[in-house]
């Protein structure tokens, strides 16, 4: 049986990927935190299913996580464990650098020690983001070779991240591998994000707010497509090269917006007095533009993406107002955002 070790596997994308995982018959093994974003309602499924292992750890535990490579011998990790709210990283940058930064050299560190006993077999594919390109100019793609130009002190943790990877893959012959995911939305996300939050917000009677004038564009990619994207490249990919993983659907906020009252509105939800758009100052440092060239992911490990932003949208929406009990009791607890509302 095919064995692997997610990190940060009870987060949003991670959960996601178990998920699939599972239903590709892999043992998974979760090592977690547990930090805000992870919530153990995303991996409740899971506990039940005997190819399910978890550790609650910090990735930067080198001993813990040497002993438990050690015992499952996975044929790799996936890491997803991040901070990753741009927001936050703004506010305090110190987790972003400890987790995305320290954490990433830790597991870089247990390879180089294990190289040995594991063969050099295991691999290590590294989930870094499509932020690390920096703002895009309208009419022009972020392809793989682009230079890395973060502008918030999370992209700038997950470039550095990259670097780390790229530098241990060359001088200890580390079999690493990166993929550059755009914007994911879809079940499980922690309803600090914008699409979550906006879903949220209008079940719940709030405003919803947007920075700016709600002209920045995201390319935004279904989280299912996402987790198909992310195991072709850790299956399929070449060590040492990096993926960029983009759907092509490029989208304002306020797009996003009209979609989501498009959708309440066919799902008969009525929609509160306060639930209105309003425009609130812009953060420091916002890109204006992402966007992917994925051509190499589709061309050589011939994937595609199978959900429509309406599809995905609709599916994410219902899965929020089933949810909606679980979220309003965690959205008491810790939500805080530099949009001026608490959600
Ligand atoms: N969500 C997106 O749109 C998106 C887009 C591109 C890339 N990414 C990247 O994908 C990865 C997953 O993102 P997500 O949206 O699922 O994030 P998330 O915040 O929902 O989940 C992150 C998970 O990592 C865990 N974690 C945090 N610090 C840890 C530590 N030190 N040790 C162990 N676990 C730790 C948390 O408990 C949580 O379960 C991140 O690396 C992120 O940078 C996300």
């Amino acid at each position: 049986m095919k064995k692997i070790i997610i990190t940060g596997g009870s987060g949003f994308i991670g959960s996601n990927l178990i998920q699939l995982l599972l239903k590709k018959k892999y043992k998974v093994i979760n090592i977690d935190k547990s930090a805000y974003s992870a919530n153990p309602y995303n991996v409740k499924e899971f506990k039940k299913n005997k190819n399910y292992f978890f550790f609650k750890l910090d990735i930067n535990q080198r001993t813990k996580i040497i002993k438990i490579i050690k015992k499952y011998k996975p044929l790799g990790i996936i890491n997803l464990a991040a901070e990753t709210h741009v927001d936050r990283s703004i506010d305090s940058a110190e987790k972003f650098i400890k987790t995305n930064i320290g954490g990433v050299y830790n597991l870089l560190e247990i390879f180089r020690k294990l190289k040995k006993i594991t063969k050099n077999k295991m691999k290590l594919l590294q989930i870094s983001t499509d932020e690390v390109y920096g703002d895009i100019p309208e009419n022009k793609l972020a392809s793989e070779n682009n230079n890395y130009k973060p502008s918030s002190p999370y992209s700038a943790s997950k470039a550095s991240a990259d670097q780390l990877i790229k530098a241990y893959g060359r001088t200890y012959d580390i079999k690493t591998l990166i993929a550059n995911p755009c914007n994911n939305y879809g079940p499980n996300q922690f309803p600090e994000k914008f699409i979550p939050k906006m879903i949220f917000n209008l079940l719940n009677n709030k405003p919803l707010p947007v920075y700016g004038k709600g002209k920045n564009t995201r390319e935004w990619i279904y989280v299912k497509d996402s987790c198909e994207a992310i195991l072709k490249v850790f299956e399929k990919g070449k060590i040492g090269e990096n993926y960029n993983i983009g759907s092509g659907i490029k989208l304002k906020n306020i797009d996003i917006i009209k979609k989501i009252f498009k959708i309440a509105k066919k799902n008969k939800i009525k929609i509160g007095k306060k639930t209105k758009i309003i425009y609130v100052k812009d953060r420091p440092g916002h890109d204006f533009r992402y966007a992917l060239n994925s051509n190499k992911i589709r061309k050589k490990l011939k994937w595609k993406n199978k959900t429509s932003s309406n599809k995905g949208l609709e599916n994410t929406f219902i899965w929020y107002k089933n949810n909606f009990g679980y979220f309003k009791k965690i959205s008491k607890k810790n939500i805080t955002t530099r949009l001026g509302l608490k959600l």
